[in-house]
């Protein structure tokens, strides 16, 4: 038993997605949840600064003595996970195996589809975590710059979103793929546009898929809470509207309040 806090960060709102999953599953667990909003997005960065970001975020989760961090961004989890899991001695878990486990399951015909950041896709994780499962399998990505955009908007299931929807997917969806990695947090917010266009499409929530190893991984280490004391704590780079419109969304208006916390003035 171990009621220390569990840290999840993001680059933005995007990870509330895995922190309410996370919730969820795991009612009594106390979670700090940081979005680097000042910051965002990661996904167009380069890989030196996805890397440093993501060691100041994980120096301020330490600083309050998280007992595991969960880098629910995809894209510091495709750059910086290797990073933090070589240099921090408390679990560091990204959601990339998982998505790819998941993904690998869910497939019938050999092909696996991922939608993601550009940083995500040219980083090719989620294309080497499958073939390391199953090397026999066909990896299609597409970057999808614009749901993100699309989704901050607030235009999660809108006739703008299905028509991006068809522009990024169709290609895929032609050469074969039934079954799509969502590998950006934002994404799972966007799964009725895309169902409504592509309704046999298999859609696999990396972060969903990250919060139930979490809970598995927990008890196997015997780290689980067992106080039931869980409480939400979200603190951000950045207080912005979108910020504050998710939080509502996920945690209700009487949640918890959300604190501004400046990781590093050089953004
Ligand atoms: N959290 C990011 C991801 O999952 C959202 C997009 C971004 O920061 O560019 O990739």
């Amino acid at each position: 038993m171990n009621s220390n806090p569990i840290g999840i960060f993001d680059s933005g709102v995007g990870g509330l997605t895995v922190c309410k999953a996370i919730r969820e599953l795991m009612p009594s667990e106390h979670l700090i949840y940081f979005g680097d909003t000042a910051r965002f997005p990661y996904g167009t960065r380069s890989l030196d600064t996805i890397i440093r970001y993501s060691r100041e975020i994980a120096d301020f989760l330490l600083s309050r003595n998280v007992k595991m961090i969960v880098v629910a961004c995809n894209t510091a989890s495709a750059v910086a996970l290797k990073t933090l899991q070589g240099e921090i001695k408390v679990p560091v878990v990204g959601v990339i195996e998982a998505g790819a486990r998941a993904a690998c399951r869910a497939q019938d015909n050999g092909i696996v589809g991922v939608v993601a950041t550009r940083a995500t896709v040219n980083s090719l994780s989620y294309e080497k975590a499958i073939l390391e499962i199953n090397p026999n399998m066909r990896v299609i990505q597409r970057h999808a710059t614009i749901f993100v955009s699309l989704t901050e908007e607030g235009w999660v299931d809108d006739d703008i979103t299905r028509l991006a929807a068809d522009k990024y997917l169709r290609g895929m969806y032609n050469e074969g793929v039934r079954t799509l990695i969502l590998g950006c947090t934002h994404f799972p917010l966007l799964k009725n546009a895309i169902h409504s266009v592509f309704p046999e499409m298999v859609l696999v929530d990396s972060g969903y898929e990250i919060a139930l190893e979490i809970k598995r991984m927990l008890k196997e280490k015997n780290l689980e809470n067992l106080r039931n004391d869980g409480v939400v704590e979200l603190y951000a780079s950045d207080i912005t509207d979108t910020l504050q419109r998710l939080k509502d969304m996920f945690f209700g208006e009487n949640g918890s309040g959300i604190h501004k916390m400046i990781i590093d003035s050089r953004v």
